[in-house]
């Protein structure tokens, strides 16, 4: 459960989200995704003084798991300091979708508490790869 103090993927956004670079927005996140084999992979934001130029925390974790080679998620928790707690952005929902399950926990922990949706409902209708299929 999020509010379990000893969750360590939870744990592991937290930490994270201690080394976001947010100088612009001042929004720190922390995300970490727990991979099928257990395997936690964390990220922050990364923001540039090029605006656009700024990462998610969410699509950072994904990147540092996918070059560590995992390559399937089991659970993502993302950690703010927005009451009610931040729903991922649309773009990372799509970035989730290619190595994450529709049912895959999606958990968002904030001072006052937590949400929880799945994937799914999240992101309803997902680009995949079968609209590449010739
Ligand atoms: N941000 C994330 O890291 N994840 C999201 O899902 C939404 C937004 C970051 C981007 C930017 O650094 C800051 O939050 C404010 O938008």
């Amino acid at each position: 459960m999020t509010d379990n103090v000893d969750d360590r993927v939870v744990a592991a956004a937290r930490e994270a989200r201690e080394r976001a670079h947010a100088p612009y927005s001042g929004f720190k996140v922390g995300a970490a995704l727990e991979a099928e084999d257990g395997a936690i992979y964390a990220g922050a934001n990364v923001e540039n003084a090029s605006y656009g130029l700024t990462n998610c925390a969410e699509r950072v974790a994904v990147g540092t798991a996918i070059a560590a080679g995992a390559r399937r998620f089991v659970r993502l928790v993302i950690v703010t300091a927005a009451d009610p707690p931040a729903a991922p952005c649309g773009a990372c929902r799509q970035v989730l979708a290619e190595f994450c399950d529709g049912s895959m926990p999606v958990e968002s922990v904030g001072p006052g508490g937590a949400r929880r949706w799945r994937l799914d409902d999240l992101l309803p209708a997902r680009f995949g790869p079968e609209y590449l299929e010739k």
